[in-house]
C-alpha cells in the first residue's frame, strides 16, 4: 500500500482518475504510481460533481494500489486512511482540520480538500483501487465555492511538488501505522469528524431535520441522532446543510 516509487506528471489530462484507471485496465501501471497534473479539464469530484480548479495552483494527483487485501465491508478504511493523512498533512503546516464525512477536508468551515475513491472488486475482496486527491495548495479565489488553501490559511507559496512529497510521505507513515495497529486509525478517523457531537442541520429526502453526528459505522454510514433514535445514512441519502445551529447541545440527555 505504499506509494510513490513512480511519479507520472502529466501537463494536462482529462481527470487523473480516469488516467490511471485507463492504465490499470491496460495493466500498465505499476502499483504505488503517483499520477499527478497540473491541470484536468474534466476533473470529478463526489456525487458527480465536477472539481474544479485554476490549472498549476493545487494538488491534483491519483494513484493506484492493488495489494490492498480488504474485503468490501472494509472498503471504509481506505477512506479512513487517506482522510486522516490530509489532516496530518495539514498539522504538519500548522493547521487544524476537520473531515466532513465522509472525506472532505475542512479548515473552520471551508473546504481545502476532496478525494475520490473507486474500487475494483473481485468477489467480496477489493482488487485494487484509485484514490483521486485533490488538495487547494496557490490558490486564492473561490468564486461562490466555500473553500479555502495552504496559502490563505498559511500566507506561504507552496510548490506543487513539496506538497505532494508531503503526502506521499504522510501517506505511507499512516499505512505503516495501519499495518502494525488496524484499529487506531478508527479512533483517529472519529476524533477529527466535523461537527462530532454538535447539533447541525441535514436534509434527507424526506426534508430538512437536526440532528447530532454520533459517528461513523464500520462500513462507513452517517450515524445521525435525531428525534426518535439514531438513523444511518449512506451517502447519497443525506447532506449536511452549512451555516446553520451549531450548539452542542444533544437531543433528549
Ligand atoms: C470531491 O470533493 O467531491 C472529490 C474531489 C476529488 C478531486 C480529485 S482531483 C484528482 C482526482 N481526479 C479527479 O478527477 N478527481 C480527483
Amino acid at each position: 500500500m505504499r506509494i510513490g516509487q513512480k511519479i507520472i506528471h502529466l501537463e494536462s489530462v482529462d481527470s487523473t482518475n480516469n488516467y490511471a484507471a485507463n492504465l490499470a485496465r491496460e495493466g500498465n501501471l505499476a502499483p504505488g504510481t503517483v499520477i499527478l497534473a497540473d491541470e484536468q479539464y474534466a476533473g470529478r469530484g463526489q456525487r458527480m460533481a465536477k472539481w474544479q480548479s485554476q490549472p498549476g495552483m493545487n494538488l491534483t494527483f491519483s494513484y493506484f494500489l492493488d495489494d490492498v487485501n480488504l474485503s468490501v465491508e472494509e472498503r471504509f478504511d481506505l477512506t479512513k486512511l487517506v482522510s486522516v493523512t490530509l489532516s496530518g498533512l495539514l498539522k504538519k503546516r500548522g493547521l487544524t482540520s476537520r473531515i466532513k464525512w465522509p472525506n472532505d477536508l475542512y479548515i473552520r468551515d471551508e473546504k481545502i480538500a476532496g478525494v475520490l475513491i473507486e474500487t475494483q472488486l473481485s468477489g467480496n475482496r477489493i482488487r485494487s483501487c484509485i484514490i483521486g486527491v485533490g488538495l487547494n495548495v496557490n490558490q486564492t479565489g473561490f468564486e461562490d465555492l466555500n473553500a479555502t488553501s495552504l496559502k490563505l490559511e498559511t500566507g506561504i507559496h507552496y510548490t506543487i511538488r513539496e506538497v505532494l512529497f508531503l503526502f506521499i510521505q504522510s501517506w505511507n507513515e499512516v499505512v505503516d501505522s495501519y499495518k502494525t495497529n488496524s484499529l487506531h486509525i478508527t479512533d483517529t478517523y472519529h476524533q477529527l469528524l466535523y461537527h462530532l457531537d454538535e447539533k447541525a442541520q441535514y436534509a434527507d429526502n424526506e426534508g430538512e431535520f437536526e440532528a447530532v453526528l454520533t459517528g461513523v459505522t464500520p462500513e462507513g454510514r452517517l450515524m445521525l441522532k435525531r428525534e426518535g433514535g439514531i438513523v444511518n445514512y449512506d451517502l447519497k441519502e443525506v447532506r449536511f446543510l452549512p451555516g446553520r445551529s451549531q450548539s452542542k447541545d444533544e437531543f433528549g440527555e
